[in-house]
């Protein structure tokens, strides 16, 4: 299995902290935020990595990643993603990299406390299809909302304005080697962006979309001000990455 990280777009939900770095830079406790997302994906046996990054601080991420020594890694991947079109465009950058094999894809502005273990067994065991990995917040409209009955997701509607649960997807999902194909044939939304949800809803009306719900907390650092300090507080307390399960 492939990771792919996400660490691109303007970030402007915490201007002006971002006018001059991106996002993915700023510090969360004593480390950079992407430093989380890439040590979840090595926690699960990933060792096949892939940055997509963008906007004008790209060789910043080259400096302070380099080839991940850091994670015990022998190298990373990088690509650029020259526009912002949307987290399922970026995603498609990978393609070439993925070479056929299956992928766990995550936003790089996401933090887990404990692992992904448990999901990524129960990916391998899934024949095919994507996985999602939920959680429950208490502003789901800013999120995927997802539906839920007897044990199936129904719906996935993104960032409603009347959400129906308080269950939504965080920035972490399993895909089979189809997805580049699904991505390729995306229309893009109404604010102009291939959208990660369009990928899942494909899934979803295939029959083929499974999902675990996320123990410990979930924290989408890039929210909003009050999303970036609680991530802090988050994992100063309780730690992140955390191995047992
Ligand atoms: C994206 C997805 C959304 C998901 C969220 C998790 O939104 O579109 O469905 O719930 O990531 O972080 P964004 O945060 O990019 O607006």
């Amino acid at each position: 299995m492939k990771g792919v990280i996400l660490v691109g777009g303007s970030g402007s939900r915490l201007d002006p902290l971002t006018r001059v770095t991106n996002k993915h830079l700023l510090p969360i406790y004593d480390k950079p935020m992407v430093f989380y997302p890439i040590q979840a994906l090595v926690n699960v046996g990933i060792t096949d990595i892939m940055i997509v990054t963008g906007g004008n601080n790209a060789g910043d991420f080259l400096r302070l990643l380099g080839n991940g020594s850091d994670f015990g890694l022998k190298r990373l991947h990088y690509t650029y993603q020259d526009r912002p079109a949307g987290i399922a465009h970026a995603l498609g950058l990978a393609r070439d990299f993925a070479e056929g094999d299956s992928l766990l894809l995550m936003l790089g502005d996401n933090i887990i406390e404990r692992n992904l273990l448990a999901a990524r067994r129960n990916f391998d065991a899934q024949a095919q299809g994507a996985r999602v990995i939920l959680t429950r917040v208490e502003n789901p409209s800013s999120y995927g909302v997802v539906e839920i009955e007897d044990n199936r997701i129904t719906a996935i509607t993104e960032k409603p304005d009347a959400p129906k649960s308080n269950l939504v997807q965080t920035g972490i999902y399993f895909y089979d080697e189809r997805v580049f194909e699904i991505v390729a044939n995306l229309k893009p939304s109404g604010r102009g962006e291939l959208e990660i949800t369009d990928v899942n809803n494909y899934y979803l009306h295939e029959g083929s979309l499974e999902y675990d719900v996320l123990e410990g907390f979930w924290a989408d650092c890039g929210e909003s001000f009050e999303s970036y300090l609680d991530s802090q507080n988050l994992v100063a307390r309780h730690g992140a990455n955390k191995l047992s399960e």
